[in-house]
């Protein structure tokens, strides 16, 4: 089949064609983000490989459509960015890859709150510069805290399992709790999460319902100086009542690996011009808050298993057989 893959990296270059060395699809490279006005690159292709901050909402689905494109590949595992049900009614297929390193984006969650809790970003710069004093980076001991984590599925559970293993107690909230979660996973609901939790972690997709679930009102209810890591999606946090809370001391550190307003921002160089967001630049003011740019699913094994279960999702629907992992409007 042909392929029109776009927001096409270098790395995503290198992992597909390694995928694809037997040529058995045709795949060409695009830089540019899908948008409505970059679509008309995909003209003739049969498919087209999206990444999470291209966008495929019904207008860009139309003219996909119309220019021949019968399935989007997504490489990615959240599918929030796809009008679903746009999709179905033109006919087009959406696949996407469901798992490809759950380990990674826990294991880069918890890099976060390691790194928040001992502030070894600050403490990094301060000895490049010959500064050895302590003050402002006093940390606290993970064990025998209590972990609130939001959205208990594949990566979820990594997370809580690792936490668990620095002695923390884990409490859970998921409207639909998971049957392989260990029993120290105490499931509560959302409420006395917030209340107990002093690291709250979010692992849910983005939803209508997790939409801005992080709000003036769930902070409120959450403990004095607590920790708050999203590595989920941008939007399950409300980055005004953040900026609040971190203003006001009621959050008391902030890991971010995803935002709000990320399509205009992350993945990109944009360090010779101006950044327009001002939120964005607000947070980055703050010592307190460690921002990475969308990068926690970021580790070769992540990057194998997207390559290779994209390409056998496009096998599957040229074939007809072999797992296509299809995603369905409800
Ligand atoms: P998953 O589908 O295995 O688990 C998601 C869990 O969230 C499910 O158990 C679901 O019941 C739960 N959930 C749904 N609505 C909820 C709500 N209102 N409150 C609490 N829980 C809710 O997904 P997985 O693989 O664990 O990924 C989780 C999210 O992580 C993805 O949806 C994606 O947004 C994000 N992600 C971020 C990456 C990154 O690089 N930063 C990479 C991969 C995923």
């Amino acid at each position: 089949m042909r392929i029109a893959v776009f927001s096409a990296k270098a790395y995503d270059r290198t992992f597909l064609m390694r995928a694809n060395a037997a040529e058995r699809h045709s795949l060409s490279f695009f830089d540019a983000r899908l948008t409505v006005d970059t679509a008309p690159l995909a003209n003739g292709f049969d498919a087209v490989c999206a990444f999470v901050n291209d966008c495929l909402d019904a207008a860009v689905l139309e003219q996909l459509h119309s220019s021949g494109t019968r399935l989007v590949a997504l490489r990615s595992a959240g599918f929030n960015h796809v009008d679903l049900a746009a999709a179905e009614r033109l006919g087009i297929t959406v696949a996407r890859v469901p798992a490809y390193s759950p380990h990674a984006v826990a294991e880069h969650a918890v890099a976060l709150v390691l790194s928040l809790n001992r502030m070894t970003y600050r403490a990094y710069n301060r000895v490049r510069e010959g500064n050895f004093a302590l003050d402002g980076l006093l940390g606290f001991d993970l064990y025998e805290k209590t972990v609130g984590v939001i959205g208990t599925g594949q990566i979820g559970l990594i997370f809580a399992d690792i936490m668990h293993g620095f002695g923390c107690r884990i409490v859970a909230s998921d409207p639909l709790p998971n049957p392989d979660a260990k029993p120290f996973v105490e499931y509560v609901p959302l409420a006395t999460l917030y209340e107990s939790a002093d690291i709250i972690s979010l692992h849910c997709p983005l939803t209508t319902e997790t939409n801005h679930l992080i709000d003036a009102e769930a902070i409120a209810q959450m403990k004095d100086g607590v920790m708050i890591i999203n590595t989920g999606r941008g939007r399950v946090v409300d980055t005004q009542a953040v900026i609040t809370g971190l203003k006001s001391g009621k959050i008391g550190r902030l890991g971010l690996d995803v935002y709000e307003e990320e399509e205009q921002l992350f993945f990109e160089d944009l360090s010779h011009g101006v950044i327009n967001d001002d939120q964005f630049m607000r947070l980055t003011t703050f010592h307190n808050v460690l921002i990475t740019g969308h990068q926690a699913f970021f580790t070769a094994e992540a990057l194998t298993n997207i390559a290779e279960t994209t390409l056998a999702n496009i096998d599957a629907f040229e074939s007809g057989s072999g797992t296509l992992h299809r995603v369905n409007a409800k």
